[in-house]
């Protein structure tokens, strides 16, 4: 008994210890609109372009990335397609597999479907406006949010050629992205709760009337 104590006293502890150092942390917020669209399809060119060649996103459809985002179907096909993929039905796949990721860094670069829902969009967010220069590293790049980051900053260039509005506006994009794509449903969720909402509304009314129907005679009877 008192050896259970001691394992729950030791967990809340490290528990204690985790958010502590998670807090010391600021992280910027993402500001994202998972309804535009536009900077949606923004987000998913980056993201197929700059980070398929590490990062895949197995549980994302090309078909659907194209029918949610309204891209035409020639144009995933001639533009987006990468690494393997060869039909829109395909899941965005990378060009590097797990193994080959952890001989080169260390760390395999880890699937990123549901990296927005695991981490929040302010952490992804902050985490690609986080790398700055550190010659003591390995890829010459540190990163503010994952201190001692193993992926190479292959944004660096345009980090460094662009205003920072411009390159903001594009991380918020690829963030706005992975919010997407970790969830699709989202967008069209929020539309409807809407109407679920206004639905319930207005069946508030006959309810109410029915209710009061029922107690009617239960009130008389008494
Ligand atoms: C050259 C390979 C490479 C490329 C290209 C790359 N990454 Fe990474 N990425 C990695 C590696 C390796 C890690 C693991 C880092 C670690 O744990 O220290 C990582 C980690 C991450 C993480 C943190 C995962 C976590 O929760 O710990 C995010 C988010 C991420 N990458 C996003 C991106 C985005 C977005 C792009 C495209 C702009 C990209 N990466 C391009 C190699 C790459």
């Amino acid at each position: 008994m008192k050896l259970l104590y001691l394992m729950i006293a030791l967990m809340l502890n490290s528990m204690v210890l985790h958010a502590a150092e998670d807090s010391t942390i600021e992280l910027n917020s993402a500001d994202t609109d998972i309804h535009d669209k536009e900077s949606l399809r923004r987000g998913a060119y980056l993201f197929i372009n700059q980070c398929t060649s590490c990062h895949s996103a197995k549980y994302m459809r090309y078909s659907r990335l194209a029918k949610d985002l309204e891209i035409s179907e020639e144009d995933v096909m001639s533009n987006m397609l990468r690494f393997g993929a060869t039909k829109i039905s395909d899941t965005i796949s990378s060009a590097m597999t797990p193994d080959a990721g952890k001989n080169v860094y260390g760390v395999a670069p880890p699937d990123l479907t549901l990296e927005a829902k695991y981490r929040g969009v302010d952490w992804v967010y902050s985490y690609l406006m986080g790398f700055y220069r550190d010659e003591n590293s390995t890829f010459g790049y540190n990163n503010r949010v994952l201190n001692n980051v193993a992926m190479p900053w292959i944004l660096a260039g345009n980090q460094e050629t662009m205003s920072k509005e411009e390159f903001s506006r594009d991380m918020r994009d690829l963030t706005n992205f992975m919010d997407y794509m970790a969830e699709p449903i989202k967008p069209w969720r929020q539309n409807f709760g809407k109407y679920v909402i206004i639905f319930l509304l207005v069946l508030l009314l006959p309810v109410w009337l029915l209710k009061r129907e029922y107690w009617r005679e239960i009130h008389g009877l008494r």
